[in-house]
């Protein structure tokens, strides 16, 4: 187990993603959550959007469409709901395409709560940058959705570190998760600071796409090549080894796996046992770099 940032929230140390997960039907969907808790996947992430242009016939082309999904299999086994750490983020319309004015999010978070069929999440966290909204007023936002028990902590995605320093200011509750894109094929969170940025704030990475979308197991490269021989090593799987990889450093990095497969996911959840030393860390990293450390 670890802690959600510098809260005394636990959570395991993988977490379950429901990008894929809303052409599910509930039988599907609800046996995936099982599967994922199972594994130790305490920490469910998903999104207002997702969902999104998967429905074409819909009016809002299925808009809400995992969120929905989710509290469906919530609301027949509400039990779930308490064995769960159940995040979700807001702040894509789709069509503007990113809005984190007062009101546009305070209806936001409303209608993912009736979505999901719960009071409150554990966990919310703004999904693009809005580069039209002042940070003052996302700030004044989240911090409602805190103090009316709403949302419990709060997060960004896709921020640059400057972005989340100008939230950071203005907010009376820290941010206890930064969700960039980080895996063994994308390794830009390494230098571009937003780790060390997590480091010094003691916010949680939750990194998405942590087999660059499927490109990690079925495409072969360098880096594969590597994670092929740690995994032979290791005896567990090379898409466990790249989840194992980006555990490996000095920040608190939680993968959100993103298969719907439910033996993926159960194997998925060994990458929680998996330490790698330094040595082997760095061999990932040089296989992407294409050279050794300078
Ligand atoms: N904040 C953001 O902007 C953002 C953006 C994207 C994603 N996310 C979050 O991150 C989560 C994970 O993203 P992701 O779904 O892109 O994760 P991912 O693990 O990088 O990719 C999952 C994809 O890889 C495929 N896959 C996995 N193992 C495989 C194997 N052994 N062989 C062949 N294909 C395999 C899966 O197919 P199967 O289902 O068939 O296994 C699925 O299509 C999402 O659910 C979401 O919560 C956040």
């Amino acid at each position: 187990m670890m802690k959600l940032g510098q809260t005394d929230i636990s959570i395991g140390k993988i977490a379950f993603g429901c990008w894929r997960f809303a052409g599910h039907d509930v039988s599907e969907a609800d046996r995936l959550i099982r599967t994922a808790l199972d594994a130790g996947m305490s920490l469910i992430d998903t999104a207002d959007i997702y969902g999104f242009d998967e429905f074409p016939h819909l009016e809002d082309k299925g808009f809400g469409q995992a969120e929905l999904r989710l509290g469906e299999v919530l609301a027949a086994a509400p039990s779930l709901r308490k064995q769960m750490i159940l995040a979700t983020k807001g702040g894509i319309d789709a069509v503007r395409p990113y809005d984190s004015s007062y009101t546009y999010l305070m209806r936001a978070v409303e209608a993912s709560l009736e979505r999901l069929h719960t009071d409150y999440v554990d966990l919310y966290q703004i999904h693009r940058p809005d580069l039209t909204t002042p940070m003052t007023e996302v700030a004044r936002a989240l911090n409602d959705m805190v103090e009316s028990g709403k949302v419990r902590t709060i997060g960004v995605s896709n921020f640059t570190v400057p972005q989340m320093r100008a939230l950071q200011v203005h907010l009376k509750h820290p941010l206890v998760t930064l969700q960039p894109e980080f895996s063994a094929l994308e390794q830009t969170p390494l230098e571009n600071g937003i780790l060390d940025f997590a480091e010094e704030i003691g916010a949680t990475v939750m990194a998405w796409s942590p087999l660059a979308g499927g490109k990690i197991p079925q495409t072969d490269g360098p880096v594969q090549a590597v994670l092929d021989s740690l995994a032979g090593a290791y005896g567990i799987s090379r898409s466990t080894a790249a989840l194992a990889f980006i555990r490996g450093f000095g920040a608190n990095v939680l993968p959100i796996v993103g298969t719907q497969n439910p033996t993926r996911i159960t194997e998925s959840g060994y990458a929680a046992q998996v330490n790698f030393t330094g040595r082997e860390i760095y061999d990932v990293v040089e296989a992407y770099r294409g050279g050794r450390m300078p």
